[in-house]
């Protein structure tokens, strides 16, 4: 390979890792895209990803959630493994469920929860939605909702003003005929 083209390699990948966050390593892909390897690095919070993060390993660190929100601005984000964290599986992990979900369904069932109580051990995608908790608003039987009983009252008083008026109606004609 003649001197420049090595010389426009080397740029390139310079070019392509120089995001690359601090306690990570990066490596260019031929395709473009960069791949990102965090692995094992005691990370306790995700860090600042570069937007062309293709290929994102997370696995073995001390992560326990994931701002929603996260992952939307890296668009060729392909592959992620979030295996080997202390995720703690409440309703604020409903993002990184929904994202694997989403991209990489058989993958949720190798990563498991470390809290709260009711989650512990479970594999992320097991959890019901009741499991992992709601975020501040509630599911109700609908037979409990004020709201509905209001309607129903309404609709018979309606329904019970219509006979009554029919039978007034009723009784008015009754003596012309
Ligand atoms: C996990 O990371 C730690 C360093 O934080 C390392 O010592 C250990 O060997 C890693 N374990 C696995 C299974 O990769």
């Amino acid at each position: 390979m003649p001197a420049w083209g090595a010389l426009f390699l080397l740029w390139v990948t310079a070019e392509a890792t120089k995001d690359c966050p601090i306690p990570c390593t990066c490596r260019a892909l031929e395709t473009m895209g960069l791949w990102v390897d965090c692995r094992g690095r005691g990370l306790t919070a995700l860090p600042a990803l570069p937007a062309h993060t293709r290929h994102l390993l997370l696995a073995n660190n001390s992560l326990h959630s994931v701002p929603p929100g996260a992952f939307d601005h890296l668009r060729q984000l392909q592959t992620l493994d979030v295996t080997q964290n202390p995720w703690h599986c409440d309703c604020s992990l409903t993002y990184l469920r929904l994202w694997l979900e989403d991209r990489k369904p058989e993958a949720l069932l190798h990563v498991h929860c470390a809290s709260p109580g009711l989650a512990t051990h479970l594999p992320l995608g097991q959890l019901t939605g009741y499991q992992l908790g709601s975020c501040g608003w509630q599911l109700r039987a609908p037979w409990a909702s004020p709201g509905i009983w209001w309607d129903r009252v309404l609709i018979a008083m309606a329904a019970l003003g219509l006979v009554l008026l029919t039978g007034l109606l009723y009784a008015i004609s009754e003596p012309l005929n």
